[in-house]
């Protein structure tokens, strides 16, 4: 396939997945909004229709909730199609959200989007008017997710993290208890494949928590606390230091000179406090359950993705050999868990396939920190995957099955992005 012809693949999904003022991540399997999905796709279309990019994003904090949390999932209109809908989150909203959020990977879309803007009168009217909104979740963040001030926030459900079924918590899930959990029928199975998702057990969990925060009136002063799952993520983490780091930047550049300091310092004191994850035994950062106080040895991708926040340069140097070590058990890089590691499956969800957003994020931080090799072997194998197996939601990194949803739209988005910005990819 010709870079040209990729593109145009691309971009034939996204607009097959574009719904006017927001995109879904697929049809069938994923029928809303959801909210890192929709940052990283505005990513795509900035390429090709600033406007519908800005859109993407206005949508998205238009859903914000008055604490400054950004909801996980927007039901934009009825589908019977997915499990849980709004009537299990009952958050009483207008327009009915989920109660937990996701990566906050926005405030870095926004800088880059602003950054090689055409329309620049455009783009500095959106970014002023949307920095107000990201700050405050950001701050939101530090107030609702790390209430002892450690530096570093806590993720209260699986599907914050993004990583759904990660090896990483699979000890801390086993507190979750399973009694009382209505009894439910999933709708994912119907459209995927069940060797890719997390399994019934699990299911069971994540809608026991949702119950559980259900019942506290989905007050975020109380989730924290109350939850029996709290794990700091470094990934989780990185996003949103690297996010505060972009907003503080453009604030600074636009004149919001309260909002850059105080990112500024989210920022510093975040990666400060990253270094309390850092193993040397397993040459890469580790999850923290924060119940219990320990370290978690689990070689996922999320310790690598932390190469996405500015972290110390001998800590990038570290995670790039980490990422050739496993680029020797395996055919496409980045696994999302070690394949050498007891628990890896190689089509399992977040157990072990390639995603390919945590490959451009990681690819990002890894060529800012001057780890170019890395850099590029992962960008490169991003192509391979896309010529192979197509826009899938993620891979076999042994065989390049692919697996979970098709056409996926921030597969596509990443790839336009990829193929626009990669010295490599261009
Ligand atoms: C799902 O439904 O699989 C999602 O990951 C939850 O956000």
């Amino acid at each position: 396939m010709t870079r040209e012809e990729m593109i145009r693949h691309a971009r034939q999904v996204l607009s097959d997945n574009d719904r006017g003022t927001y995109t879904v991540p697929t049809k069938g399997l994923y029928p809303f909004q959801w909210n890192w999905d929709s940052a990283l796709s505005a990513l795509g279309f900035s390429h090709f229709d600033e406007p519908r990019a800005w859109t993407e994003i206005e949508t998205l904090m238009a859903h914000q909730w008055d604490d400054g949390m950004v909801p996980h999932i927007i039901f934009h209109q009825p589908d019977d199609g997915y499990f849980p809908g709004p009537e299990v989150w009952g958050t009483g909203r207008e327009v009915p959200t989920t109660g937990i959020t996701q990566p906050p990977v926005a405030g870095f879309a926004v800088r880059r989007i602003l950054d090689r803007a055409r329309d620049t009168g455009l783009a500095a009217e959106k970014a002023k008017a949307l920095l107000p909104k990201i700050h405050a979740w950001h701050q939101w963040f530090y107030r609702a997710r790390d209430p002892q001030g450690t530096g570093l926030v806590a993720i209260i459900h699986p599907w914050e993290s993004g990583r759904d079924n990660s090896v990483d918590w699979d000890d801390a899930f086993k507190r979750v208890p399973t009694e009382d959990v209505q009894p439910f029928t999933r709708r994912d199975t119907a459209h995927a494949n069940p060797e890719h998702r997390p399994t019934d057990e699990q299911y069971k969990r994540y809608i026991w928590l949702v119950q559980k925060f259900r019942s506290l009136d989905w007050d975020n002063t109380r989730l924290h606390d109350a939850s029996p799952f709290r794990i700091v993520d470094p990934g989780f983490n990185a996003i949103l230091i690297r996010s505060c780091q972009d907003v503080a930047d453009l604030a600074a550049r636009l004149g919001m000179d309260q909002i850059a300091a105080e990112s500024r310092d989210m920022a510093d004191i975040g990666i400060a406090a990253m270094e309390t994850l850092w193993s040397d035994r397993m040459g890469q950062y580790l999850c923290l359950d924060r119940s219990i106080g320990q370290l978690i040895e689990s070689p996922s991708v999320g310790g690598i993705l932390a190469a996405f926040a500015p972290i110390p340069k001998d800590r990038a140097a570290a995670l790039a050999q980490r990422v050739m070590t496993l680029a020797k058990t395996c055919e496409y890089l980045i696994p999302s868990h070690d394949p050498g590691a007891p628990d890896f499956d190689s089509l399992r969800y977040w157990r072990g396939p390639v995603w390919l957003i945590v490959n451009f994020m990681t690819a990002n931080g890894l060529e800012r920190a001057g780890e170019t090799v890395a850099a590029e072997r992962i960008v490169t194998d991003c192509l391979r995957l896309i010529e192979t197996s197509g826009f899938a939601e993620y891979y076999d990194p042994i065989t390049a099955e692919p697996c979970g949803g098709a056409h996926f739209t921030w597969s596509a988005a990443m790839v336009i992005e990829s193929l626009n910005t990669c010295e490599l990819a261009a």
